[in-house]
């Protein structure tokens, strides 16, 4: 049976933390400041949004949205984070993914300001972490490995698998977890002996976005599974990429869905910005 890494736990003592040391901050008369874009009516996206905008009032920050119409332009979108990059009270601009089909994202991730992006999607930023010298970590993998650290769980010298190399978990997940000396492989679509892998995994990490996608078979006794995914199952139930009923008896630590890497992704959110505030003011 394995023991349940919980992301709800978790998270609350980062945000816990963050507020403690924004409050701090607002006594040196920095408060920080997170711009929130969402263009057209995507419900999931709403719902990230409505969170992310409700974290920050937690911790303290102000936040500020920009709900676009989905008929929004590229100059127009382009001209906001223009404006948004200037002012002194946003630290942190973040355009929440996936934008309506004729807007170019890599052009507005582009835009952005390396020192505002506290989603770390910039080339500039995705560059750094390669080499390991950045300020902001993609929040998702830095959830994932803020709560392998929650649990006592060293990657060092294991045999970790990625399954999925998105440029917004996949590969950066890989990076952080060869930062920690992980011996690392990606895996996707084109796999051919994906079972083989993943079975030889003392870490596997779920990034596929299908559900209930790794099996028990593809586990093996003992691993630590971290599942990123978000999903609904045949019945509409929120379930991750992990068939959990099936891979929890063989694993030492899992995360559940929901209650696991999600709630980590906005809290590292609230980390990135207050380190966004603190490096555009000289703290
Ligand atoms: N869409 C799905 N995940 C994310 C995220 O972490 N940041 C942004 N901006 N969009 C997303």
């Amino acid at each position: 049976m394995a023991a349940i890494i919980s992301g709800k736990e978790v998270s609350a003592k980062v945000r816990e933390q963050v507020r403690e040391e924004c409050e701090s901050l607002k006594a040196k008369g920095v408060t920080p400041g997170l711009a929130v874009i969402i263009v057209g009516d995507d419900p999931a996206s709403r719902v990230y949004v409505n969170n992310k905008k409700k974290a920050c009032a937690e911790v303290g920050f102000v936040s500020e949205e920009y709900a676009l119409p989905a008929e929004t332009t590229q100059e127009e979108l382009l001209k906001l984070i223009e404006e948004l990059n200037g002012r002194a009270d946003i630290n942190g601009i973040l355009c929440q993914l996936p934008l309506p089909r004729h807007l170019d994202e890599k052009a507005v991730i582009n835009a952005i300001s390396p020192l505002k992006d506290v989603d770390a999607f910039h080339p500039s930023n995705v560059g750094r972490i390669m080499i390991g010298d950045y300020h902001f970590l993609p929040c998702t993998p830095a959830g994932v490995m803020e709560l392998m650290h929650h649990a006592g769980i060293d990657a060092a010298g294991k045999s970790c698998v990625v399954i999925g190399r998105s440029n917004i978990v996949g590969k950066p997940m890989a990076m952080l977890l060869l930062h920690e000396n992980g011996t690392v492989t990606i895996c996707h679509s084109r796999t051919k002996n994906l079972k083989e892998i993943c079975s030889n995994a003392d870490i596997l990490v779920a990034a596929v976005g299908k559900a209930k996608f790794v099996k028990a078979d593809m586990v093996k006794e003992g691993a630590v599974v971290l599942d990123v995914g978000i999903n609904r199952d045949e019945n509409g139930k929120l379930c991750g990429d992990v068939d959990f009923d099936e891979v929890e008896p063989k694993a030492s630590y899992i995360t559940p869905v929901p209650g696991g890497v999600g709630p980590m992704t906005i809290a590292m959110l609230m980390k990135n910005t207050l380190m966004a505030a603190k490096i555009q003011n000289g703290l």
